[in-house]
């Protein structure tokens, strides 16, 4: 599924023809202000994003886009009108957002957040495209349905986030049975030496401050309870095919290694770069070629020392929720998803505290959903939609009793 990463420089096909699912979010823009640098390798097939259609005729029309959709059709009008004059293809709704995948470009960056980009990306994935997977919400939802329809259409999938495209390059085509294990590496967020007290007063501006990246903020909030990092785990699990306990995960405050891979020779291969999600963007845009980029380079005197902690489970309780949720399998990875989303947004709304977000997936991996093991897309997309509506009368619950955030 995931290809030897030294398939060799043989020179790729220019210009690449792409599309960007979630174009006006943070990897979506960064993934074209790297197509920006060298345009003439690019084409633009189509863009999405949800709702803000202004920005989305703005990149459009930049970019020379052959067809924009948004999903929430309530924002059909503003694009319509944004676009009136450009020859660009306008379209609305969760369906024109599958049908825009479909569209016959070569590289499909799939950056729309959350189990909302699973359709979409699973569309590119059945005509066999090259996806660029920064989507990680997807393959937790659905890992492994995903990873046999990616097989079944002889899709590639070549991994986005910072982490897991470190492994790859760091595994560089060493034949998968040289491998003992991989470290992924987490910045630790905003609250890496905060007490539990002080994470039961965190407000949403406080989480979504974080030292090191700047991403949408349901990433940014994941990253602060690191279940960023156990979503990363089970993201790996069904990338690299290897078992959690061969994933481990290590604080690295400056985010400068960003993944190393064990071999059984005792030999550890790291990537570094800046923290800079346009390198790894770039990587992927034109592998198994490379780009030159104009991101800043890493000054190692400058930086001066790299740290590495253990994270902390009492204080983190998310990532161990998550390993959990990848032993048991079935339905309980796509319902730690689902509700740690509900959960999130009715953080990032004021509506619980920052505790009560990996509490309530506590309960709900108690709950019989969990149980639940979904065969088809059909039955993911059911239970996804089961575990949504739990939380949010869950947290209803809760609001009536006074939401206990307790340290
Ligand atoms: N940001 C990073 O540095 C980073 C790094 C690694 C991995 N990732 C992963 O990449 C994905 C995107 O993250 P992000 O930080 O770029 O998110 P983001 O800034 O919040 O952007 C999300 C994008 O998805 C669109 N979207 C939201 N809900 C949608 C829906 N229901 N249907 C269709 N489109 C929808 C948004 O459109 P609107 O703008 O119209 O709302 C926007 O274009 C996430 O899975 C994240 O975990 C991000």
């Amino acid at each position: 599924m995931i290809p030897a990463a030294g398939a060799g420089d043989c020179a790729p096909h220019w210009p690449r023809r792409l599309t960007v699912l979630g174009a006006t979010g943070s990897v979506g823009r960064a993934t074209l202000e790297v197509v920006a640098e060298d345009p003439g390798r690019f084409e633009i097939e189509a863009l999405t994003a949800h709702r803000r259609a202004g920005e989305l005729a703005r990149l459009a029309r930049r970019h020379r886009a052959r067809l924009a959709v948004v999903a929430d059709p309530a924002a059909y009008g503003e694009l319509r009108e944004a676009l009136a004059g450009s020859g660009i293809e306008a379209a609305a709704g969760p369906r024109a957002v599958v049908e825009a995948a479909m569209r016959p470009s070569e590289l499909v960056m799939a950056a729309i957040v959350g189990a909302a980009g699973l359709e979409p990306t699973l569309a590119a994935v059945r005509r066999g495209a090259v996806v660029g997977l920064a989507n990680k919400e997807c393959l937790v939802s659905a890992g492994e349905l995903f990873v046999r329809e990616v097989a079944t259409h002889d899709a590639v999938l070549l991994p986005v986030d910072s982490e897991h495209n470190a492994v790859f390059q760091a595994l560089a085509g060493n034949p998968r049975r040289h491998l003992e294990r991989i470290v992924l590496t987490a910045s630790g967020g905003p609250f890496r030496t905060a007490s539990r007290e002080e994470m039961a007063r965190a407000t949403p501006d406080r989480a979504l401050a974080h030292p090191n990246w700047r991403m949408g903020a349901k990433i940014t909030v994941d990253s602060a309870t690191m279940m960023n990092k156990g979503l990363e785990i089970i993201e790996a699990h069904h990338l690299f095919g290897l078992d959690e306990r061969a994933i481990e995960v290590v604080v690295h405050p400056q985010s400068v290694v960003h993944g190393l891979v064990v071999f059984t020779d005792g030999s550890v291969l790291a990537q570094l770069g800046p923290p800079d999600m346009r390198v790894p963007i770039a990587h992927v845009l034109a592998w198994p070629s490379r780009l030159a980029t104009g991101v800043a380079r890493l000054d190692l005197v400058a930086l001066g020392r790299l740290d590495f902690e253990a994270p902390d489970p009492a204080r983190f309780p998310a990532l161990t929720l998550a390993r959990e949720a990848l032993r048991r399998g079935g339905g309980a990875p796509t319902v730690l998803n689902a509700v740690n989303e509900i959960a999130v947004e009715a953080f990032l709304a004021g509506r619980i505290g920052f505790l009560d977000i990996a509490r309530t997936v506590e309960e709900a991996l108690a709950t019989p959903l969990a149980a639940v093991r979904p065969g088809t897309l059909e039955e993911v997309l059911r239970l996804d939609a089961e575990a949504r509506t739990w939380t949010r009368r869950r947290l209803r619950l809760a609001g009536q009793h006074g939401s206990a955030d307790r340290a």
